[in-house]
Parts: C-alpha cells; structure tokens; sequence
C-alpha cells in the first residue's frame, strides 16, 4: 500500500464527514480497574473524574497500537513508513475537521491541549485586539489575552448576549469574544450560536472553547458560525496529548509562528521565510504523531456510535445523579442558571460540615469514588457561585479555600457509579 491508496481509499478526506452509523457504544480501558480502600480492601473504581481527564476508548488504544510498527518521521522522510505516517497524521487533521464540521478553508492545528491552543490564538491576533471574556471562563480561556475586558458572570444566558452586545458595541478595532460551550463547573450550556451572532454583527470573531462540549455533544462550527474552537484530545478519551485549534486561517496565517524552528520555515539565510499555511507555521518541530492519531481515532468512534445514544445514557446518569444528590440534607449544587438549564455530565456540588477535600478524600479512600475538588481553574466563577471573595491568597487550582466537588460522567460511567456517590455523600452527611 502507497501513500497514495492511503487518500484514494474509501476514506477519503473528502470522504471523511461525519455520518453516525449506531454502533454500540465503545468501551474504555480500565473498566475493571480495581483500588484499595480503608481496610485494605479492593473495589471497582467509580471513575467520575471525566471533565479532568476521560479515560483512552479502546478504539482509540486500537489505532494507536495499529500505526506504532510503521511509526516514523512526518513530513520529512521518503521512506515509506515515513510515507505512511505523514498520511495517518493528515488524515487525522481531516478527520478532527469534520468532527467539529468546520468549513473547507478553516485551518485545523494540532496543539497539546486547549490550553496551548487558545495561547496559539493568542499569540496571533491583530494587533490592537480587544478580547471579551465572561468571568465564568477556565483559567486557560480567560488569562491568554493582552487587552482584556471582563464580564461578570451573567444571571441567565440572554443577559450573556446582552451584555457581549454591550461590550463589544463599545470596543473599537479588531475584536474577539471568547466563551466556553459547556461549563467545566456546572456543565451548563452557553448560548453559542446567539453569542457568535452578536459578535459578528460587532465585526468581532468568536472562539468557543470546546473542551467540555465534544466529548458530549456534537459541535458543528460552521452551523453555528463559529471562528475558532479549541479543545484537548485527552478529555475526548484520547489521552495521547494532542488537542487541536480550528478555524478561520487569516489570523494565524499572519500570527507569530507559536514555536520557531524547524518545519515552521520555507527557508533559512540571512533572512528567514515562514511558512504562510498555519499548520506548518505553528506546528514546528516534530508533531505529536501519536496523539493526533488518538484524537482522530475519538473523534470516528463518537461519530460512528452517534450521539443520539451518547446524549441518551448520558442524561439519564446526569438526572439521577443531581436528583439523588439533592435528596441529602446539606448538599448544595453549584449553578449559575439554575436547575433547568441544559447542561452535559457535570456536577459541582458542596456539603455541608466538610470542606471539599475532605469529601473528596473520603470518596476515594472509603468508597473508591474518584472525583475532582478544588476551583477548576476557574477561581473567578467558583467564588461567584460560593459567593466567597478571593484574592491574592486564592492559591492554585487545588487550593482548598471556598471549593466545591465536582462529579463528571462519560463513556464508561455506570448506575452503579452513580448510585455509589449518592450512598457515600448520604452516608458522610450522615456521620456529621
Ligand atoms: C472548559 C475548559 N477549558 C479549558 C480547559 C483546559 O484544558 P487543558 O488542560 O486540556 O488545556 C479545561 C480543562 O479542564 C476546561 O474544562
């Protein structure tokens, strides 16, 4: 097989859209993993630390696996494992291309994470770029940018538009609106398609920072008319360490190469000439083969199991989770728009008497329930939804001062997870 039937296969990259074919829904690894609790005994880890990192799906472990015996260099060698992998890695860029249903033009980068990719971003904006960010972002989404205006956490989602609409109507110059899709905190919906309309009749740009959202919805950027997304291949049950930035090319065809060096070059002499194409201009040095691989093999195996059942399982777990949850005395769960609002599998909650760590060390070393504590890297919005005030002292994202716990579900997450959490929190509360 050549490089050549590679491309002129079935899969073609023009080929490569997105039709969901209802397969079931794929296993992840590590379903059995066992973990000692207080005793010494071992129980089946209850894994409800999804938003933080989801674990790899076999299908993923499969691709992974399938491309390492020919792995090589890409882009650089003509021997044909070289041939084969430089394939695999452009076919993968085709692949994240249409699962996130960008338009033909757009530019997909493969970046380390979400993080590294609205940084990307960040480094290529117009000069004099004013950005609107809600105080509701994660740390990654909100502190990348140079000239910052801040909005306060919206009281319901047409406030979001409305005040979006305000601030970017009072800007002057090039101009970017940046929102999450999904809450990591509370797993809420934003309004991205009503904000991405405000932005554009401002002449802003929009980037939706996607990591929570496509590990549980399908994102379509060009039906929303979204500019740009970001997201990480590890919370999309790739844990390979790629992520990716999509859309509009122009800015980062003209942005600072995010990394100078090799590949990012057309050539070297007393001058230097940049590639003008942005994924080599910000892709230098050699790509993160294997995760763009992981991520591309993800991105197949949610289209092909379809979301209609992903979305189905998922609401069911959610539902009863925060209903349990809001059985127990003392527990409170944190959301900005309340209990309504669409949202994907993520619960922050507090209880009563214990701080958020105590809880969470209980979880795990009583009950072998893995769950995330802390702000999330979102100090600004926690504080909001506490309502306790911050500052210097604020501390890291592990900092334990006005924190919450936060359960998240995915691909993998049982009944009996969920029943677990309820029983252990009930339990706790009951101990008081
Ligand atoms: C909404 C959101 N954005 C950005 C990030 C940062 O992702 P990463 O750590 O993969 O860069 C996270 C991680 O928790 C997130 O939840």
């Amino acid at each position: 097989m050549s490089t050549l039937t590679i491309f002129s296969s079935a899969r073609t990259p023009e080929a490569a859209a997105p039709s969901a074919t209802n397969r079931p829904i794929p296993a992840v690894l590590g379903a059995d993993l066992e973990v000692p609790v207080k005793g010494g005994r071992l129980v089946g880890y209850a894994n409800l630390d999804y938003a933080a990192s989801a674990p790899c799906l076999e299908p993923v472990s499969a691709a992974v696996t399938a491309a390492l015996p020919a792995y090589s260099s890409v882009h650089r060698g003509a021997g044909y494992a070289s041939q084969l992998t430089t394939a695999r890695y452009e076919q993968a860029r085709h692949t994240v291309r249409a699962f996130v249903g960008a338009r033909p033009d757009d530019s997909v980068i493969f970046t380390r994470n979400t993080t590294d990719a609205t940084n990307l971003l960040a480094g290529c904006l117009p000069e004099g770029t004013t950005t609107v960010v809600f105080d509701t972002e994660h740390h990654a989404s909100l502190l990348p940018w140079r000239h910052a205006v801040r909005l306060a956490p919206p009281a319901f989602p047409g406030e979001a538009v409305r005040a979006a609409d305000e601030a970017l109507a009072a800007i002057e110059g090039p101009k970017l609106l940046v929102v999450t899709a999904a809450s990591n905190v509370t797993g809420e919906l934003w309004p991205i398609a009503a904000l991405a309309h405000i932005a554009h009749r401002h002449g802003a740009r929009i980037l939706v920072d996607a990591a929570q959202l496509v590990p549980h919805r399908r994102l379509n950027l060009t039906a929303l008319d979204l500019d740009y997304v970001a997201f990480s291949g590890h919370k999309l049950y790739a844990p390979f360490g790629a992520g990716a930035l999509v859309g509009r090319r122009d800015w980062l065809a003209e942005g600072e190469p995010y990394l100078k060096g090799g590949g990012a070059v057309r050539s070297v002499g007393e001058s230097v000439e940049w590639h003008d194409d942005p994924e080599p201009r910000h892709e230098a040095g050699t790509p993160n083969v294997l995760g763009a691989i992981a991520l591309a093999a993800a991105c197949d195996a949610l289209t092909a199991t379809g979301w209609t059942a992903l979305v189905r399982e998922e609401e069911r777990l959610i539902a009863r989770l925060r209903s349990g949850l809001a059985s127990i005395d003392g527990v409170r769960e944190l959301s900005l728009w309340g209990d309504d609002h669409p949202r994907v599998g993520i619960v922050s909650f507090t209880v009563a008497g214990y701080s958020a760590r105590e809880v969470a060390e209980a979880l795990s070393g009583e009950y072998g329930i893995g769950v995330r504590d802390g702000k999330f890297c979102a100090h600004p919005f926690v504080r909001h939804l506490l309502g306790t005030s911050g500052g210097a002292s604020d501390g890291d994202c592990m900092d334990d001062t006005g924190s919450a716990v936060r359960a998240s579900i995915g691909i993998g997450s049982t009944q009996e997870h969920v029943d677990r959490l309820i029983e252990a929190v009930r339990d706790l509360v009951s101990r008081r």
